[in-house]
């Protein structure tokens, strides 16, 4: 519905390189309401990742209705962006990480050194604050970046794929994590992933994108992911078979169409 907080009609991209021009993603229709988690998994290729930069204000070169909060996107602003390789910079310490956007928003010594020590201390990140991000593990990295996120106060969290390089655990741990911070903070979430239980363990609602170009196939509310853990538990795994069964009988349909 347009009056959604997530509200997308009709999106089409082109890329056009010189010889081979792409058509990415074609009649896209997304709605996520405000203080949702939405997750969107679909094949390597299908044009995910040009979906969230637009999103994220990255690509403004798209055809269509794009509104958050009713506003065109934005980049920056009021919406924060978490890549898979995590998008640290590797000559900057864990602390100089998580604070160049409060700089770049020219907030105060004091604002800066309050913000950060709460969000470092919430990730419990504070005792690696003069690590290097080459001197943290998969999962403190993860951790930084997402610390990096959310002290600039993000009314809309995107992520493409951030889980995708940590181990099984962890992963989990993260995943937990993810859910603690939105049970505090209620902000819109949409994240990308290609791993069905982390589909079905964070989404509320859950898109399931098609073969390029790009359109969304299904929706699918998800009763099983709410707050409440329910990994391991028997509708947990039954909604990850209906999703697993949907993602082939989808990539069939679009091998045969
Ligand atoms: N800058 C670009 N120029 C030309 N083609 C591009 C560009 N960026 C992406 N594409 C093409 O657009 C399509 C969608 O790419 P995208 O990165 O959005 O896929 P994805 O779903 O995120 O894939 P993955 O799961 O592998 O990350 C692909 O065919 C890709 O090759
Ligand atoms: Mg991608």
């Amino acid at each position: 519905m347009k009056d959604d907080y997530l509200f997308i009609k009709s999106l089409k991209v082109d890329f056009a390189p010189k010889k081979a021009p792409v058509r990415a993603l074609e009649s896209v229709d997304l709605s996520l309401s405000r203080g949702k988690r939405g997750v969107l998994i679909g094949p390597s290729g299908c044009g995910k990742s040009t979906l969230i930069n637009v999103l994220a204000g990255l690509n403004a070169d798209y055809s269509g209705q794009v509104l958050i909060d009713g506003r065109p996107p934005l980049r920056g602003g009021e919406t924060a962006l978490i890549l898979q390789d995590f998008g640290l910079l590797p000559w900057k310490t864990v602390w100089d990480n998580v604070v160049l956007g409060l700089k770049f928003r020219q907030k105060s010594a004091g604002e800066i050194k309050a913000a950060a020590e709460s969000v470092l201390e919430k990730l419990g990140l504070l005792s690696l604050a003069q690590r290097y991000p080459a001197q943290l593990s998969g999962g403190q990295r993860q951790r930084v970046a997402i610390a990096r996120a959310l002290v600039l106060e993000p009314k809309l969290l995107l992520m493409d794929e951030p889980f995708s390089s940590l181990d099984a655990l962890t992963r989990e741990e993260i995943q937990d994590f993810l859910l603690e911070i939105w049970e505090e903070t209620r902000l819109t979430i949409f994240l990308i992933t290609h791993n069905i239980e982390e589909a079905v363990f964070l989404g509320e609602k859950i898109f399931i994108m098609s073969h390029s170009p790009g359109r969304i196939r299904q929706e699918i509310e998800n009763n099983v992911s709410n707050a409440s853990r329910q990994r391991g538990q028997t509708q947990f795994w039954e909604m990850c078979s209906f999703l697993r069964s949907f993602l082939h009988r989808s990539s069939h349909y679009a091998a045969d169409a």
